[in-house]
């Protein structure tokens, strides 16, 4: 990162996946306006998530990432925030159990509005119009005027964003996170799941565990880290002109943050080294994310992540690996070895959700629950063989029963989906699936922990 760096000078770069906006002169009000507005987070709320991040790069917590594909205007409700965050706080009290270690909550939410698209235009019975980008930038209904970029989105973006993060402070805080509390919910999953014999073992482990805890005094009435969560939040860096506006200098370091979040990502389809997004991440101090896709090599991924972390700092950089079920085994062997051989600092998080999306016989963009699983499995045993460590996971998920992937224990079949197939985007994991891929997370890391004692043991004893 050099002093000279600029939140403008993305500009001077080549853009992908951002549109033109017709009304300059109403884009530029909008920008100014945005450009007075309280950040949303603070550059020293950052900083600990980056000294947790380097924390968990050297195996000393686990970070769950997750949230919705795309948030929407029409579903803005204080409902549907807490229920999305109850599941990340019910998956992280799971994969504490699996990973023995503290999970770092990272969601998506409060600003992941806006989506790249494969398709610049969508055609529909022999009419064109520019896709749907998210609600930041268009709407998703297909009319011409819907469909006209609206810079007035962005400040209803960041109105919803601003109250999100309120709400979502105030229940982290204020009672609503207790671990007990939250623990008491996942045996209501695990007894009212078809399969909840398989997850009881687990939830009877975490409860006494819990009890064991309180007759030694450790209660929440006491103990903070047990009544209250840490949240952070995240989203994909992309409407380069929201982010900008967003971004600051932080008086106590001199250094660029971007206050839209505690910590950015670059997508797939944007990742070009010369481009404006590389640009705009690298300049900034916040943590930052790099979704690595089976199209990246590993000579171009290096030269991202020297862009990204020339000082190769801890906790800085995080690359969410997004290969597929099919193809991981083959390509994220290479990338591990290579950035170990090299002596990159980063993380490695599992996203299984991005490279297996399917479309179903019904027609829907789907992904079965099977193959986010197997990747997921893939990567920890990928990474327990290379001898390095996989320090998160990051899904798309939803507090809501919606039925946009198939399969896991309720048998979503694709006759189904059409049921409540309520995305703006990709499909996510619902509920129940997202618990249901906690349980099965946890013993997938619970079975590694244990076999890696077993390995060191072993060592131990021929030493003998
Ligand atoms: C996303 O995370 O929603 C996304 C679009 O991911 P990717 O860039 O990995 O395709
Ligand atoms: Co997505």
């Amino acid at each position: 990162m050099t002093n000279k760096w600029q939140p403008t000078d993305w500009r001077k770069k080549s853009i992908e996946q951002v549109p033109e906006y017709p009304d300059k002169k109403a884009l530029e009000k909008v920008e100014k306006t945005i450009k007075n507005l309280p950040p949303l987070v603070f550059a020293g709320e950052s900083r600990k998530l980056q000294k947790y991040l380097a924390d968990a790069s050297e195996g000393k917590c686990f970070v769950l990432q997750g949230g919705d594909c795309a948030e929407s205007f029409v579903d803005f409700h204080p409902n549907y925030i807490r229920d999305t965050l109850r599941v990340l706080l019910q998956m992280s009290v799971i994969l504490t159990f699996g990973a023995s270690m503290p999970v770092i909550k990272v969601s998506r939410v409060a600003g992941q509005f806006a989506k790249p698209r494969s398709e610049p235009t969508e055609e529909r019975n022999g009419k064109e119009l520019e896709s749907y980008r998210g609600d930041i930038i268009n709407g998703l209904d297909f009319t011409e005027e819907s469909r006209t970029p609206d810079p007035l989105r962005m400040l209803r973006a960041y109105n919803q964003s601003a109250s999100t993060l309120n709400l979502l402070r105030a229940l982290s805080q204020g009672g609503y996170a207790d671990l007990n509390q939250v623990h008491r919910w996942n045996l209501g999953f695990v007894e009212k799941n078809p399969q909840g014999e398989k997850y009881k073992k687990i939830a009877d482990q975490i409860s006494e565990s819990l009890s064991f805890m309180e007759a030694c005094g450790v209660k929440s009435e006491t103990v903070p880290e047990i009544r209250e969560m840490k949240l952070f939040t995240s989203h994909e860096s992309l409407l380069l002109l929201y982010e900008e506006a967003l971004t600051r200098i932080d008086s106590t370091t001199g250094k660029w943050y971007d206050c839209s979040a505690h910590m950015l990502w670059v997508g797939d389809r944007t990742r070009n080294i010369d481009g404006a997004h590389i640009n705009f991440l690298s300049g900034l101090a916040n943590p930052i994310g790099l979704k690595v896709g089976p199209t990246l090599n590993s000579d171009n991924l290096l030269k991202l992540i020297d862009k990204l972390n020339p000082k190769n700092e801890k906790g800085r950089l995080t690359l969410i690996v997004r290969l597929g079920y099919d193809k991981i085994s083959k390509l994220l062997p290479l990338l591990l070895k290579r950035i170990k051989d090299e002596g990159r600092n980063l993380n490695w998080f599992c996203d299984p959700m991005h490279a297996n999306t399917i479309k179903s016989s019904s027609n829907y963009k789907t992904r079965p629950f099977k193959n986010i699983l197997k990747e997921v499995e893939l990567f920890f045993d990928i990474h327990k063989s290379e001898n390095t460590i996989a320090s998160g996971v990051h899904f798309e998920m939803t507090g809501q029963e919606v039925t946009e992937c198939t399969g896991g224990a309720q048998e979503i079949s694709d006759e189904k989906l059409g049921d409540r197939y309520r995305t703006h985007c990709d499909p996510r994991l619902n509920a129940s699936q997202a618990l249901e891929m906690a349980f099965l997370t946890a013993e997938a890391l619970k079975r590694i922990r244990e076999e890696k004692k077993g390995t060191q043991k072993n060592n131990i004893a021929a030493n003998n």
